[in-house]
């Protein structure tokens, strides 16, 4: 069964990542076809750009750098949950996504976003270009959720039927882009 790695991507005091990334978790587990890996940023703690190499070499000096390196080459597939701050994408993720490089090569990527009006469209456009140079595959489906916090009751997120629709449309498409992007990486990078 393919691995799945959930980020949670806000570390905000007060966040309401949190609610939203365990209704994905819930959601996936109801869909079955993923291991997860929980990847909760704020409990994570990364530093902020500690190492001295390029992430390429893999020469990494930091134990919570080889820490993150070994969760992340173990995922097959990724769910980015992400706010969008001054449309732009959470600094904790960019942050998380920076500190490494071949481990994110051809990993499908999709994603669940949430903001205010835009339901963090525009964070999520802002963090295709990274991604692209690293590699990952984003999904054409993708979750957003606008006003997010109307949503959430008791530290409770309760999807709407549209949202829940799309998240289950978004995890079938990381089982077909998984499938088709295996053994691109499991050949030499070019
Ligand atoms: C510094 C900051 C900037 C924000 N900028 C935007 C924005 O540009 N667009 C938007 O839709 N919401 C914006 N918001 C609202 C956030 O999307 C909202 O607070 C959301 O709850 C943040 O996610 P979090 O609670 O998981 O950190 C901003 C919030 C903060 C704290």
């Amino acid at each position: 069964m393919p691995k799945l790695m959930i980020v949670v991507g806000s570390v905000r005091e007060g966040r309401i990542g949190l609610p939203i990334a365990q209704w994905v978790r819930g959601a996936v587990e109801r869909h079955g076809g993923f291991e997860i890996d929980w990847a909760d940023l704020k409990e994570i703690g990364l530093p902020l750009m500690t190492e001295p190499n390029h992430p390429r070499l893999r020469q990494y000096t930091q134990a919570s750098t080889i820490a993150w390196s070994e969760r992340v080459d173990a995922a097959d597939t990724l769910i980015f949950v992400q706010p969008e701050y001054n449309f732009s994408y959470s600094p904790a993720l960019k942050n998380a996504m920076d500190h490494l490089s071949q481990e994110w090569w051809r990993k499908p990527l999709g994603t669940v976003s949430y903001g205010g009006i835009s339901g963090g469209t525009r964070g999520t456009a802002a963090l295709r270009v990274p991604e692209m140079a690293l590699g990952l595959v984003p999904t054409t489906v993708n979750v957003e959720i606008p006003w997010a916090f109307k949503q959430i009751e008791d530290g409770v997120f309760t999807p709407l039927d549209s949202q829940a629709t799309m998240l289950e449309r978004m995890l079938n498409e990381l089982t077909s882009l998984d499938a088709a992007l295996a053994p691109l990486r499991a050949a030499p990078r070019p």
